[in-house]
This record gives C-alpha cells, sequence and structure tokens, in this order.
C-alpha cells in the first residue's frame, strides 16, 4: 500500500526593508505606472545589511516547526531549494539544519530556480513513499535582490526576496495530501533565464572569460514558454491527480508577472477569486513566492480550509513543477 503523505505545516518569512516603484525611479529609468501595468509589481522586500536568505530559511523552518508540531530531531531529511545560496558550501540546507537542531537530518540543496519547492516536494514524496524518510522539510529561499544589476531596469523590477517552508510527514490516517507531482524541465531553453558564477582560472593556464553573475532574462521568451506549455503541465497533472480541475478549490501559481496568472486563471477556466496572487507586495521572490503566496493566503482567510490546491511553479532551467494536494486545518 502506498504510504499516505501529509502535509504539516507551511510558512514563510520575508525581509523588513521594502523597495517600491516609486523608489526604483530614483535610481532607474523607470515608473510605477510601467511596472504595475506591465507585471503587476507594486513593492518588494529586500534584504538590507548582511541579512541571508539562510537566516531568512531559518526563520521560516523555526515557524513551521510550531506549526507541525513536530520536533526537529524527528526530521530525516531537510531539502533547501535556494538558487542564490548565501554560500557555495556549506549547503543552506546544512545551516538550516545547525540552526533548528535538526541533528537526525540528512541535507542536501537543489537548484530548480523557481519551481524550487515543487521539485522539493516531489523529492520528499519519492523518499518518503519508498520509506528512505518519514519526516522531510522543504525550505524554499532566495535573494534574487543579490542578483541582480540594479542598473538593468528589465530585470531588477521583477524580484524580491524571501523564503517558504513546508514540513511533510507520514499520514497518521488514510489520506494523502499529496495527489499528484509533475516536474519537468527543458535545458534547451536554458539561455531564457542565466545567473553565472564567476570563478577565476589559476593564474598558471590561460586566464577564462569572466561573466558577471547577474540574472539574464530573456523576458519576451520567458513569457511566451509559460503561457504556452504552463496550461498544457498543469492539466497534466491534475489528470494524474484523479480529480478535475472544476473539483479544485484554488490556483496558488509562482508569482512572475500578473499577466501570466491571469493568463494561466484564463485557459484553466479559474474563478478569479480562487487564484491567489500577492506579486503586488513581493514581486518574484523566486522558490519562495509558492509558499509566501499560499500561507498569507491562509493568514488571511482568502484560502479556507479544508481545501484543494494546485501549486504551479516555473523557472530557470526551463524547469516546471505542478502538484495538486489537499490543504489541512490548522497547516498554517
Ligand atoms: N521601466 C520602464 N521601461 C522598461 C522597463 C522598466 N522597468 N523595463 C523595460 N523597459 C522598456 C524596454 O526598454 C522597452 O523599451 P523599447 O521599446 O524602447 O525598447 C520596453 O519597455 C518594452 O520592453 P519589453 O522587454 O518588450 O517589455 P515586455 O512587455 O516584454 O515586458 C517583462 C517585460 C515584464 C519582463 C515580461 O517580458 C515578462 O514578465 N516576462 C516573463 C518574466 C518572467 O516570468 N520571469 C520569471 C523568471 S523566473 C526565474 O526563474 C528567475
Amino acid at each position: 500500500m502506498s504510504i499516505p503523505i501529509r502535509i504539516a505545516g507551511i510558512s514563510f518569512q520575508v525581509p523588513e526593508a521594502v523597495v517600491t516603484n516609486d523608489d526604483l525611479t530614483k535610481i532607474l529609468d523607470t515608473s510605477d505606472e510601467w511596472i504595475r501595468t506591465r507585471t503587476g509589481i507594486e513593492r518588494r522586500h529586500v534584504l538590507s545589511g548582511d541579512e541571508t536568505a539562510v537566516e531568512m530559511g531559518i526563520k521560516a523552518a523555526e515557524k513551521v516547526l510550531k506549526t507541525s508540531k513536530i520536533s526537529a530531531d524527528k526530521i530525516d531529511f531537510i531539502i533547501a531549494a535556494a538558487s542564490v545560496e548565501t554560500h557555495a558550501y556549506p549547503s543552506s540546507a546544512c545551516e538550516i539544519q545547525a540552526a533548528i537542531g535538526a541533528v537526525n537530518a540528512a541535507c542536501f540543496d537543489i537548484t530548480a530556480a523557481c519551481s524550487g519547492l515543487i521539485y522539493g516536494m516531489g523529492i520528499a514524496r519519492a523518499l518518503i513513499k519508498s520509506e528512505s524518510a518519514k519526516t522531510v522539510l522543504i525550505v524554499a529561499t532566495d535573494a534574487v535582490s543579490r542578483c541582480v544589476d540594479w542598473t538593468d531596469r528589465s530585470t531588477c523590477v521583477l524580484f524580491g526576496d524571501g523564503a517558504g517552508a513546508m514540513m511533510l510527514t507520514v499520514s497518521d490516517d488514510d489520506q494523502d495530501d499529496i495527489l499528484a507531482v509533475s516536474l519537468k524541465a527543458e535545458g534547451q531553453f536554458g539561455d531564457f533565464i542565466k545567473m553565472p558564477i564567476p570563478g577565476k582560472n589559476c593564474p598558471l593556464v590561460k586566464p577564462n572569460t569572466q561573466e558577471d553573475m547577474f540574472v539574464k532574462m530573456e523576458g519576451k521568451e520567458v513569457y511566451k514558454y509559460v503561457v504556452t506549455k504552463l496550461p498544457v503541465y498543469v492539466e497534466e497533472c491534475v489528470e494524474k491527480s484523479g480529480l478535475k480541475m472544476n473539483e479544485i478549490d484554488y490556483l496558488v501559481p509562482h508569482q512572475a508577472n500578473m499577466r501570466i496568472i491571469e493568463a494561466l486563471e484564463k485557459r484553466l477556466e479559474f474563478n478569479p477569486e480562487n487564484v491567489i496572487s500577492n506579486i503586488q507586495e513581493y514581486a518574484n521572490t523566486s522558490a519562495a513566492s509558492i509558499p509566501i503566496a499560499l500561507t498569507e493566503a491562509i493568514h488571511s482567510g482568502k484560502i479556507k480550509l479544508p481545501a484543494t490546491a494546485i501549486l504551479t511553479g516555473f523557472g530557470a532551467g526551463m524547469t516546471v513543477g505542478t502538484t495538486v494536494v489537499r490543504l489541512r486545518e490548522g497547516i498554517a
């Protein structure tokens, strides 16, 4: 019999510092009107001083330990989904482990950009179903504000920083909260969004060409890719779940662009009331965007529990991750 999985908790953490679209006009040739009408973004939260992505991840993890009522020593794996790492190593997952005292956890990071939480859920689900783990903590934490060129108006206005955490464990009843997961990657479109890691050759050999480490994005290509492919991948995942689209209560998409969210909503014939978006407040927080949107919507009462939901993300790679879930009361 397949082991049923419970989503035991979900949480988020964002930095305090807020940069509005109007603030950006002080350093860029842009306007609140351009950013809002093209993307839906009004503000973003960004790390300040020596704050780090790992610190946000630790705070999100501490919150989810409380809501899930699972003690840190019960965690078998920590998976950190972090495209913008605080350190290449130790991994963000190891740093989070040390801070929360998850002494029995194996730890590793994954890079699936904005699909990171869903990729993490797919891996965690496989670990639990194969009896390699009983409890897995996924922490999605990203600090894209540190890796954008703040003189490039076509990318920097789109991003913010944040973290989200989700606890998965074996159900103590028969209900499986993860009805389906679908993970996709199309590396042939890797040039659409890139963030190079700089590194210098040994001085005894020919020097290498060094790229700066900023996010480079072909915005129009990303847009076309997503509006064409995402609805198809979501429909495939819903079919695998055994539910019909109209039986699913909420759609929680990655928060990259309001126009993409609206296109998805129309194509899937979702009631706009049931499509979760908070892009205006946080912009694109990469892997953290889905857990931030989901948790905040539960807190505000926009999502009423218990419920079913589609979580779907896309990002550099190109990667796409979708899951159909049941959300129980008390998870946030
Ligand atoms: N303010 C004012 N003008 C701007 C700005 C800005 N911030 N940025 C670009 N412009 C200008 C451009 O220079 C261009 O001017 P021109 O016509 O004189 O050359 C004009 O606005 C139009 O630019 P486009 O790039 O064609 O604008 P577009 O309508 O395509 O919108 C956007 C750009 C918002 C980035 C859109 O393409 C988009 O959202 N794409 C998807 C991005 C996305 O989803 N990314 C997810 C990344 S996930 C991850 O893994 C990181």
